[in-house]
């Protein structure tokens, strides 16, 4: 029994926040942002809008994509780095509660930005174990909610929304996932940490007021690790499986920042119709960003069955994961051309 990714679907919540919105909030441009980020806009979810919503929009989508109903999912991992509740109960069991599925197994993970290849992982060993025989798994998240507006080294970056996948058993080896790293290293989790709120700084009025429940970052210590342990990374990924990096159809990165992306590509000589962009119109939405970019895709047509697909992410924790698959699921019909 291997295990397909059988489906994408993703949730765009409707308002955008421009880079010439954001002039008119901090000390920055669009030029400036654009030019180190890659990024235009961003999409934020309304103020009635929950993490769990996000996530159930996009999982119903994956789940009508697959071919399989509601009652067949077993399980719901949600990847989150701005849950609805902190600590309980987690994101992925309102999603499930929301979606009608009562009884499945369902719990967050953090990871951060490599949440969804981490979830991806777990979904992966569950089927191929035989433990569930469809997982769905969701990155989703809320960001605008553990952002400092008044931060313009973060506020440029993040975005919100949210993706969604049915991993499911196959014998058909050419519709497999094949590979997933993941790895993290503690040492670093001060260059992107949100300080405040938890055992270390339990909430009081001094930690509020010191805005220490928003997320910080390192930014240019955080890039330069990323773009060194990604490069490595996917390099190894891509040897051990005695795969050429040619012979990818698309490579899906997080979509922290082009330059980021542009460095990992170029290190594995990939022609640019290999890589795939999100980066200008979401901005960095964290552990949703891999499956909105490959939802993207296939709402274009372009992702079809049997495509060999590159995955790769960093963030927090520091953590970072790559993947290489072969999508398992059916085409959009905007390839039919
Ligand atoms: O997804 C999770 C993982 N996250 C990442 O991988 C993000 C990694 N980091 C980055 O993407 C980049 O480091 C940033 C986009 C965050 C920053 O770009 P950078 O080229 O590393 O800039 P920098 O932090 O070295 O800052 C350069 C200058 C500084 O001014 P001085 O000290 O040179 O006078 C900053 O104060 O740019 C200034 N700056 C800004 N200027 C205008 C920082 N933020 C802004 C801003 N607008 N928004």
């Amino acid at each position: 029994m291997y295990a397909s990714f059988k489906s994408i679907g993703a949730y765009i919540p409707a308002k955008v926040l421009t880079n010439n919105d954001l002039e008119k909030m901090v000390d920055t441009d669009d030029e400036w942002i654009f030019q180190r980020t890659g990024i235009k806009e961003r999409h934020i979810a309304d103020n009635d809008e929950v993490t769990s919503d996000l996530g159930v929009k996009a999982g119903l989508i994956a789940i009508e994509r697959s071919g399989l109903t509601k009652k067949d999912i077993d399980a719901v991992i949600c990847a989150t780095i701005s849950p609805d509740h902190f600590c309980m109960p987690s994101t992925a069991n309102l999603i499930a509660h929301k979606l009608g599925l009562n009884h499945v197994t369902s719990f967050d993970i953090s990871a951060a930005c490599t949440g969804f290849i981490y979830a991806l992982n777990i979904a992966k060993s569950f089927v191929e174990s035989g433990a569930f025989k469809n997982v769905l798994i969701i990155g989703a998240e809320k960001l605008s909610t553990i952002i400092d507006y008044t931060d313009r080294t973060t506020c440029i970056l993040f975005g919100d929304g949210a993706g969604a996948a049915i991993i499911s058993g196959t014998d058909d080896k050419e519709k497999a996932i094949i590979d997933v790293h993941t790895g993290a290293d503690g040492s670093y989790s001060d260059y992107l940490i949100t300080p405040g709120g938890g055992s270390a700084e339990p909430c009081s009025i001094q930690t509020i007021e010191n805005r220490r429940h928003f997320m910080k970052m390192q930014g240019n210590a955080t890039f330069k690790v990323a773009v060194k342990t990604l490069t490595k990374d996917v390099i190894d990924i891509l040897k051990k499986n005695n795969i050429k990096s040619e012979d990818i159809k698309h490579f899906i990165p997080h979509q922290a920042n082009y330059r980021i992306i542009k460095a990992v590509g170029d290190a594995l000589s990939l022609r640019d119709d290999q890589v795939i962009l999100t980066v200008h119109k979401y901005g960095n939405t964290s552990s949703a960003s891999i499956p909105m970019a490959m939802n993207d895709l296939w709402e274009k047509g372009g992702l079809n069955s049997g495509d060999l697909v590159l995955l790769d992410a960093f963030g927090g924790g520091l953590t970072w994961g790559s993947a290489i698959l072969k999508f398992g699921g059916e085409p959009s019909l905007a390839s039919i051309k």
